[in-house]
């Protein structure tokens, strides 16, 4: 059995609009680990996400999961999978535990199966001292582990997360990665987020959607390779004799400079800012910085120079 998720040429136009949600998305990568696809607002992460786990359907393009056809199979798949959709939240009169439970028994559980099993993912996600409280009296970050418990607790082997930890505050969002790295050792995890850091925390893999294209895919690693910098420098206004002899320097929306370059370059422009007075500062190349170099390219390439502020806007 191929163990693979493979999308060849998936398209996605919705209604009777001419854009392109997705735009002839072709890769594959290994079904296992934890797999993250980032973008900003609008690059269509959801829409692959709705397509793989057979919500919705393409408008050309097929795409298969370890073998299983998304379009021609959806039955056979979805005893597999489990999603959490962006922006979900468990029904508010109801507990985590009722949660789960209902869940289960509508997966096909026996009422004693699925005692035992709400009960071990509500253990597992360290919800047991709020099984029977009101899943409206909860935090959000706790309202988003109910929901990851019910996707835990089913037999699925294929786990579909989108945006989990958007809105979250960063305390509850690194005790997320715990609970998403655990379940990623076991499962396969698609993940999508619009937080670059955590692309760089969890993934194994990383895919990169801009506009409905896929600009690129591979491990951190494969992708620091893509750019040839490995220093990464930001100030907040740039001098006005200052020239950059190997680097790229990249001004966002906000007006901050970015310059990524090599290192004895990024020696020789720290002395420069100092002696001018700048603020600066200087770090390996992040994803951040990846991610912002690799879709400004394809943008140019593509002629639309639309010029990005942040990475995640
Ligand atoms: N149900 C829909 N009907 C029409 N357009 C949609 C629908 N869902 C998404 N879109 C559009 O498709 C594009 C991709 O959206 P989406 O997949 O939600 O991106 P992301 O999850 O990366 O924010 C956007 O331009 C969005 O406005
Ligand atoms: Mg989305």
């Amino acid at each position: 059995m191929s163990v693979q998720l493979v999308c060849e040429k998936l398209t996605k136009i919705y209604g009777n609009r001419k854009i392109k949600a997705l735009d002839s998305v072709s890769f594959s990568i290994p079904s296992s680990g934890i797999f993250v696809l980032i973008g900003r607002n609008g690059s269509g992460k959801t829409t692959l996400v709705r397509i793989l786990a057979t919500e919705l359907e393409p408008t050309s393009g097929s795409a298969t999961i370890n073998g299983i056809d998304v379009v021609k199979e959806p039955q056979k798949l979805r005893e597999k999978i489990a999603i959490v959709p962006q922006e979900a939240r468990p029904i508010p009169w109801m507990t985590p535990r009722q949660t789960v439970l209902s869940y289960l028994l509508w997966r096909g559980f026996s009422v004693s199966e699925a005692k035992r099993r709400a009960t071990e993912s509500l253990e597992k996600l360290k919800l047991g001292d709020y099984s029977d409280t009101l899943n409206r009296m909860l935090s959000g970050g706790l309202k988003r582990k109910v929901l990851v418990a019910t996707v835990l607790s089913s037999e699925a082997d294929i786990i579909f997360l989108d945006e989990p930890t958007t809105g979250l505050d960063p305390i509850s969002r690194r005790e997320f990665w715990d609970v998403l790295s655990e379940i990623g050792k076991k499962r396969f995890t698609f993940l999508t987020t619009h937080y670059l850091e955590e692309a760089e925390q969890l993934a194994d893999r990383i895919g990169i959607l801009d506009c409905g294209r896929l600009i690129n895919i591979g491990t951190l690693d494969e992708l620091r390779h893509k750019i040839r910098y490995n220093y990464s420098m930001k100030l907040l206004s740039r001098p006005p004799d200052l020239e950059v002899k190997d680097g790229e320097v990249l001004t966002g929306k906000d007006g901050q400079t970015r310059i990524l370059t090599v290192e004895e370059e990024a020696f020789r422009i720290s002395r420069e800012l100092s002696k001018e007075g700048v603020k600066f500062t200087i770090n390996p190349v992040s994803l951040d910085d990846i991610f912002f170099y690799l879709v400004r390219q394809e943008s140019q390439e593509r002629g639309d120079g639309s010029a990005i502020g942040a990475a995640t806007e």
